[in-house]
């Protein structure tokens, strides 16, 4: 069964979690959707998790498409979001052009960042589906602060999670945000809430894949690390380069042969010297 909003939305209604995780590879892609993932985000945290980027700002739209139709070709059941990197939402024309690239390359929704009244408006008239993105934001906050601790700025996080609620979102992701303002957010919201870093009672969950495989080299407190694959990838490497060294690999078992006579025809055209 097709993940769709209507099923995600029916999640939030039956008090059911979401289960999001974000994904830049078909590899990857084929093994959350096996594990059941509601929700595979291609984030524009592609850009330091994977690409060796300094920041969210060296993202392009080039980048998000590259790793969207890779994870597209993994996935027949759970919903793709795909980020709108900085700079591509500028205009409502502008976003809604972008949107369309990555909806063609498979994405089943967008998300972009901050009140962009008209931008959000303007993509949900032509039928994008829109997801926000308040709290802690990546493409213009490069510093990871709690964002909302102090009354007003959490009235004002209260605020435009209302105005995007009014204006059609599907969805809402919370980043970095005390627990009991997403808990606040998301009693009074209508629509979904993803929180990353937001506590225990968003309507979901999502976390950057490399952090709980611990593909990342530090543990974050917003993260947990359910497997050491730093460790086991390094180990296995060594093990591999040691191995090629000392001759023990390839062996036997990974080697092919010629048939007997087809080995003793070509020793002997060698040996004439009819192979120049
Ligand atoms: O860039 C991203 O992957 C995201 C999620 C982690 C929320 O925005």
């Amino acid at each position: 069964m097709k993940k769709n909003s209507e099923y995600l939305l029916n999640k939030k209604q039956t008090q059911q979690k979401i289960v999001a995780l974000t994904c830049y590879d078909y590899p990857t892609a084929l093994l959350e959707e096996q594990a059941g993932v509601d929700m595979m985000f291609v984030g524009d945290s592609v850009g330091t998790n994977i690409l060796g980027y300094q920041d969210e700002t060296e993202v392009t739209m080039d980048d998000i498409a590259h790793h969207l139709k890779a994870v597209r070709r993994g996935v027949n059941q759970s919903y793709i979001l795909a980020d709108l990197p900085y700079g591509s939402y500028e205009t409502p024309q502008q976003a809604l052009d972008n949107a369309k690239i990555l909806i063609s390359h498979g994405a089943d929704g967008v998300k972009l960042e901050g009140v962009r009244e008209e931008v959000v408006k303007y993509l949900i008239k032509h039928n994008v589906e829109v997801c926000g993105h308040l709290g802690l934001l990546p493409q213009t906050q490069q510093k990871k602060i709690v964002q909302g601790k102090k009354f007003e700025q959490a009235k004002e996080l209260i605020a435009g999670a209302a105005t995007l609620e009014q204006l059609g979102i599907f969805m809402l992701v919370l980043e970095l945000i005390p627990e009991e303002l997403g808990q606040i957010i998301s009693q009074n919201s209508k629509v979904p809430t993803i929180g990353i870093g937001s506590g225990r009672f968003t309507d979901g969950q999502v976390l950057i894949v490399n952090d709980i495989l611990g593909i990342t080299p530090y543990k974050l407190k917003l993260a947990k690390k359910y497997q050491d694959y730093q460790t086991l990838t390094l180990d296995t490497i060594e093990k591999y380069r040691k191995e090629v060294e000392q001759q023990v690999f390839p062996s036997e078992d990974n080697v092919r042969h010629m048939a007997k006579d087809e080995l003793e025809q070509l020793i002997a055209w060698v040996n004439q010297g009819t192979n120049k």
